[in-house]
């Protein structure tokens, strides 16, 4: 089917996202977000995720089809998320999805989180056709990951990843050291306004020459956290005022400085001069500024799709199943399913 319309199901994390796209035509992309209610545990508890996908998906997928001004009737094939992410809150979107492949009696596509956020970048109505390759980096409050992608629908290789926190759950982890409230990435943004990056050294994880053999491309972030709390606990112990807005404004170039580095060491190792962001911690103005200053000073191309495509939604799910679609791939059986590890 040429331009083939889609409904794309995303439950892998505590956003339920339904979208809906022709061919690579933004229809609709509803988010009902259960943030909130993770809010006074700091982050996101799996169980009250997966609730909370059972409550919002019939909802989400109704007003995602009147957005449309579509029937599901007329929607060609359904598209879900089937890892990786959280096992509980992946497995009521590929039970939804499969439910609904078979009632409409269309074809499923079962897809890889990660490679729907590379395609999140085409739907970006004024941009170009997403040129290959092109190195991705996606840093969210679950994954951090740097992808080499030579074709979306069949040559992804994920080059890195963290080995412990995420980049956002660090910001998040941070803002709790720092007494502030979840999710920590805004809070951190606004508390180092006015701050200075320079003043403190924190760690850039995994950098070192002797880290290059068996971890040039991943990333870690719980050294830095440790390293943040030991910074605050000696001054605090020597009864200093501690200086927060230099503090977070550290803290944050030290990540920024981190992803921004590798992910452009990657453009230079494999010569690919473009590079891709995805993920909620692109919100940060910081992250962007650092990527298009450097990325240009080195001759690499950036491309930033809009933040409500950057977050986790499902629309970029739809999206990689109509290019699939296209590239002519067959449908997944329904035999398959969650699978919180799904390689790329
Ligand atoms: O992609 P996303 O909306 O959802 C999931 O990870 O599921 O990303 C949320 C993450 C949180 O960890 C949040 O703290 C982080 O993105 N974040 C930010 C900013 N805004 C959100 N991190 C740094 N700076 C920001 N401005
Ligand atoms: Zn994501």
């Amino acid at each position: 089917v040429a331009e083939p319309l889609v409904l794309g199901i995303e439950t892998s994390c505590d956003e339920t996202g339904i979208g809906i796209v022709r061919g690579r035509t933004l229809l609709s992309n509803t988010i009902a977000s259960s943030m909130d209610e993770h809010a006074r545990y700091g982050g996101v508890v799996p169980e009250v995720a997966a609730r909370a996908h059972l409550e919002a998906l019939q909802p989400a997928i109704e007003k995602a089809v009147a957005e449309a001004g579509v029937a599901l009737a007329d929607v060609d094939a359904v598209a879900v998320t089937s890892g990786p992410g959280l096992a509980g809150a992946l497995m009521v979107g590929v039970g939804a999805a499969k439910a609904l492949a078979v009632s409409l009696d269309k074809p499923l596509y079962a897809v890889n989180h990660l490679v729907g956020h590379i395609a999140a970048d085409i739907l970006t109505p004024d941009a170009a056709p997403l040129e290959y390759p092109t190195v991705a980096l996606l840093v969210s409050g679950g994954h951090t990951s740097l992808l080499l992608v030579r074709d979306l629908t069949s040559d992804v290789v994920l080059l890195g990843e963290t080995v412990d926190d995420a980049a956002g759950e660090a910001f998040d982890k941070v803002a709790r050291i720092l007494g502030l409230p979840y999710p920590g990435g805004p809070e951190i943004d606004r508390a180092a306004a006015g701050g200075d990056p320079t003043a403190i050294r924190f760690p850039r994880g995994l950098s070192r020459a002797s880290d290059r053999e068996k971890h040039r491309w991943d990333f870690s972030f719980s050294g830095l956290k440790t390293a943040v709390a030991r910074w605050i606990e000696e001054r605090e112990a020597a009864g200093d005022d501690i200086p927060m807005a230099d503090v977070a404004a550290s803290f944050r170039e030290a990540v920024v400085d981190v992803l921004v580095t590798k992910a452009l060491d990657a453009c230079a190792e494999f010569g690919v001069p473009r590079l891709l962001l995805g993920g909620g911690v692109i919100a940060n103005r910081r992250l962007r500024d650092v990527a298009l200053e450097r990325g240009a000073a080195a001759g690499v191309t950036v491309r930033i799709p809009p933040l409500s495509l950057c977050t986790d939604n499902g629309a970029m799910i739809a999206t990689l199943a109509s290019e699939l679609i296209q590239s002519g791939h067959a449908p997944s059986s329904l035999e398959f399913g969650a699978d919180s590890t799904l390689p790329v």
